[in-house]
């Protein structure tokens, strides 16, 4: 599995499988009910207690003061010219500011510019132009101060400013983007990406989310190329002093936030349509490429009626176009009117375009567009409240997916994509909480991750199953109404989801948001009569185990509890208050199992009483447990075997029990967790026996499905065979190799093409156990490939191959010129993930090449991408020490919580290991003996 956006994406896999005995968990996991003295939870002071942060290891950040008020904007004037030959651009700015309070200086963000000239012409001032007298850039702060030789009064008045920078090629601020026209002539696009604070790259500017101003925008351009902007062109005009170019000017924009401002100068095709609700939308995509466009735009038409609708708020612009770009870091950054995208987020061949492609745009498409109210309308009041940006989008792109695409299952795939994945980073000591004080530019880059993204979502999904979908919409659309142009902080949302639904929302939220990890539920049951008697406790769950300290924190936490007699429906629903509570639920015959959590909805694990667990298991063999419920059951026993609660033999036992498992995504969460303990026991000398319980496992499934698509077959099916075939493939199951080889001999002779949900596990399958004939022809096939889809496919599984020299060749290629600079991570992840050696490699190579790669991607987000993919894996003491110890003397300031969360990532892999390696290896010793 590879971190590829932040999201987890499996490139791939699976296997075979005997029957074994029922599953029983053997080991007690709760010994006994240990009674928990009731505490009262008082928002501000128990709250404190976990957002307590690891500072003993934090380097001094330096203090960060925001941009005084006693100038601040209200339209901006900017034209800007930029060359795409010598890369350079000349702006000019004419902003009309309003004075609070007299004045001689004006403090703005600036970085990267070359200021040439400034003045300020006071409103009504009779042509009197004051110029500034000096440019004091603190370069550290990205701040300019100009000075003028009087104060300026209070009033209003317009603020000229000439400049000149440089179209980057860092992919942040105003940079280029190289690309290929169709003849093969390497050209270059200016485009922007402006988040989190870099629109400072392009203008001088008040660059806060909280100082919001309207735009006039104006680009001069070469007459042959596309200029966009936020809002529809109203004039162009030959330039008055050179012909080859035009001046393209841009309607006003309403009040936004400086980050949401962009342009795009290049050569494009688009495909057009009209929402229903009036609103024309386009698709730009590489020239000669507008058919790539079609199955975004048709996304896009549908969403947008569907956020007017369930925000019950129009969309507020005339035009929305989404668009291509090729070098791009993010996945897709929501620029009011104008969102861009990484080319494989947004261009779908219906040919060469996997399923898995298909979904990503339409989830992308439904995240950006779901920001153009919720972050663009509405915005934070600052960084801090991030997560409300990103948690609520990445929640809301599945609510949008699922209307769009409801044969997508896509719900139960947020379980495995997000809410997992927060838990586990959310275990850890060196996580943060939701909402953070951030300052500098780095430390708002590093709360790009999966607190604000993953766990954000998934208290969002936990509160709104809390209120009720209508009520939650009454709460959405009055949040939106009342703070639209505005800004707002999470209490704001919470007084109005407090307001439309009658529940004390701001306690039960700022528990979730304010502290920092989650609960592990503990749970027992008595029968008493005809009731059920449970005892519930709390406590905070570590990935080091439960948290058995004094000052354990408490969360407000929803739960809900279903049984056996209908598995799909909430009997009972309780909110847990104290750190522990009885509950009697009446009518409950002996025999029926109860579960906690229906729907793996609240953000928590659960530790049952063995006789509970005992009894919830056989619904995982019999299917009558939900598919989201064997999967959260799954994943909560793989995460407390990690802890140390439970021996990973019962996680293994538990996951034979999946042998007739059908559904896509509880596979697909099995199978990264078999990754994950696949990778650790590459540490030993048995990773043959884990390999070979992966093919056991999986070979059924892998039978039932075989290698072509049959009539009636959806979505899902295409995605659990790519999944299968792919782990059968890469854990040597010798008929999916064979078939692998004889169909990637005719893709690559050109008698009969793999169909795009094949590739990846066909060329997963032969780069693992291929030579160095295989990966020449992989490379050839990428130097050939046209869709950035196919090229990423292929980088991401280069890595797999095993040959030590190989590897080495495949991590030199990451930093060519032939992989695009944000695509680099996942080539040297791909190394990093596929074995021991490659492991090794990769580390090796990053630590090698750490000046070229750190200043390649400044610090941003993608650094920390790298240096997870690249250690996480590691599982002996002394790599955490290495780690550590690396970056004492490398910094990466944006990466800083990372690196700390890699070294105790490591140091669990280590404990673990030690702990369960030898049962493990017993076990599988076993299973294999024949019986006597
Ligand atoms: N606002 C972000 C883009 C962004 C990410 C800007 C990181 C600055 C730093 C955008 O809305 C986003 O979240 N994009 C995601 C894709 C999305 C579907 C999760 C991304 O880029 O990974
Ligand atoms: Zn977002």
């Amino acid at each position: 599995m590879l971190l590829v956006l932040g999201r987890r994406v499996s490139l791939s896999f699976v296997k075979r499988v005997i029957p074994q005995d029922p599953v029983l968990l053997s080991k007690p996991i709760l010994q006994n009910f240990r009674t928990i003295k009731f505490r009262v939870i008082h928002s501000s002071t128990v709250f404190a207690i976990a957002t307590r942060q690891n500072t003993d290891t934090m380097p001094e950040r330096r203090p960060f003061v925001r941009l005084p008020t006693d100038v601040y904007p209200v339209n901006y004037g900017l034209c800007l010219k930029p060359d795409l030959i010598d890369f350079t651009f000349e702006g000019k700015l004419e902003a009309i500011v309003e004075v609070n309070l007299a004045t001689n200086q004006i403090v703005m963000n600036c970085a990267d510019i070359d200021i040439i000239t400034a003045s300020f012409v006071p409103e009504g001032g009779e042509g009197e132009e004051i110029n500034a007298t000096g440019f004091n850039y603190q370069n550290e702060d990205e701040k300019v101060t100009l000075s003028f030789p009087s104060a300026l009064q209070k009033g209003s008045g317009t603020l000229k400013i000439d400049f000149v920078g440089e179209l980057n090629d860092k992919m942040k601020g105003f940079y280029r983007s190289k690309y290929a026209t169709p003849a093969g002539e390497i050209r270059y696009a200016a485009v922007t990406q402006f988040e989190a604070t870099d629109a400072r790259r392009a203008f001088p500017c008040w660059d806060e989310p909280a100082i919001k101003a309207t735009f006039d925008i104006s680009l001069i351009v070469p007459k042959d190329r596309v200029a966009l902007s936020n809002m529809n062109v109203i004039d162009r005009k030959p330039h008055p002093e050179d012909d080859s170019l035009l001046e393209v000017k841009f309607a006003t924009t309403p009040i936004m936030s400086t980050y949401l401002v962009a342009f795009v100068i290049g050569e494009y095709d688009f495909v057009e349509g009209q929402s229903s609700d009036g609103v024309t939308v386009r698709v730009y995509t590489p020239t000669g490429k507008a058919e790539q466009g079609k199955f975004a735009l048709e996304v896009a038409v549908k969403t947008l009626p569907f956020y007017n609708d369930y925000f019950n708020v129009p969309y507020p612009l005339p035009k929305i176009d989404l668009i291509a770009i090729a070098d791009f870091a993010a996945g897709a950054m929501e620029n009011w009117g104008l969102v861009t995208y990484r080319e494989t987020a947004l261009l779908i061949d219906p040919k060469n375009s996997c399923s898995s492609s298909r979904q990503w745009v339409a989830l992308v498409v439904g995240h950006e567009l779901a920001h153009q109210w919720f972050g663009n309308l509405v915005t934070m009041e600052w960084w801090t409240h991030l997560w409300l940006n990103e948690g609520f989008a990445s929640w809301i792109e599945y609510l949008c997916v699922d209307h769009c695409f409801p044969d997508y299952d896509i719900w139960t795939q947020f379980v495995s994509a997000d809410y997992t994945r927060a838990l586990d980073l959310d275990a850890l000591d060196n996580s943060h909480p939701i909402e953070v004080n951030v300052g500098h530019p780095s430390e708002v880059d590093e709360i790009f991750d999966a607190i604000s993204y993953s766990k954000g979502a998934s208290v969002i999904r936990m509160l709104h199953n809390y209120i009720g979908d209508e009520d939650f919409r009454k709460g959405m659309h009055s949040y939106l109404l009342k703070f639209q142009h505005k800004n707002a902080a999470t209490e704001d949302l919470w007084d109005c989801l407090e307001q439309a639904s009658g529940k004390p929302i701001a306690l039960v939220m700022s528990s979730w948001t304010k502290q920092m990890g989650f609960p592990i539920i503990v749970v027992d049951q008595e029968q008493q009569g005809d009731d059920r008697i449970l005892k519930i406790s709390q406590k905070k769950f570590c990935a080091s185990g439960p948290h058995n300290g004094e000052d354990c924190p408490n969360w407000m936490v929803p739960i809900s509890i279903c049984t056996g007699e209908d598995p799909g429906c909430t009997k009972l629903k309780v909110l847990l208050d104290s750190p522990e509570t009885t509950i009697t639920i009446n009518s409950v015959s002996p025999d029926q199992w109860v579960k906690i959590n229906p729907g793996t909805v609240g953000f928590y694990r659960i530790q049952y009483s063995s006789a509970m667990l005992e009894s919830l298991l056989p619904g995982i063999r019999d299917l009558t447990l939900l598919p989201v419920d064997r999967l959260g059951l799954q994943n909560d026993l793989f995460s407390l075997s990690r802890a140390g609660m439970i021996s990973t033999v019962e996680v293994l036992k538990l996951m034979e029990a999946f042998v007739n498992e059908p559904n896509y995504t509880v596979w697909s969460d099995l199978s990264c967790n078999l990754g994950v303990l696949s990778s650790l026991l590459s540490h030993t000398d048995f990773h043959e026996e884990i390999q070979e319980f992966i093919r056991d496992l999986f070979t059924p499934i892998g039978l039932k499905l075989g290698w072509e698509c049959k009539q009636g077959e959806g979505h899902l099916d295409a995605l659990l065979r790519g999944l299968v075939l792919g782990k059968l493939g890469k854990a040597g199951h010798k008929p999916t190799l064979e078939e692998a080889r004889r169909r990637f001999k005719d893709h690559v002779e050109g008698k009969q093409i793999l169909s795009a949900d094949l590739r990846s596990p066909v060329y997963l399958t032969v780069l693992k156990h291929g030579d160095s004939a295989t990966l020449d022809t992989m490379l050839k096939l990428h130097k050939q490939a046209d869709m950035q889809e196919e090229k990423n496919r292929i980088e991401r599984v280069l890595g797999a191959i095993s040959a030590p020299d190989l590897i080495q060749k495949v991590l030199t290629f990451a930093l060519s010129e032939d992989v695009r600079p944000q695509d680099t991570v996942s080539v040297i992840g791909g190394v990093a993930g596929s074995s021991k050696h490659g492991r090794k490699a990769a580390w090796k190579f990053v630590k090698d090449n750490w000046e070229e790669l750190h200043n390649r991607y400044q610090g941003g987000f993608l650094i920390s991408r790298l240096i997870k993919l690249s250690v996480d894996g590691f599982a002996i003491d002394k790599m955490a020490a290495e780690v550590k110890s690396f970056f004492e003397s490398h910094h990466a300031p944006a990466a800083e919580r990372t690196v700390q969360q890699c070294c105790e990532n490591i140091l669990l892999n280590a404990a673990w290991l030690k702990r369960d390696a030898d049962d493990i290896h017993q076990y599988l010793l076993k299973r294999k003996a024949p019986p006597v």
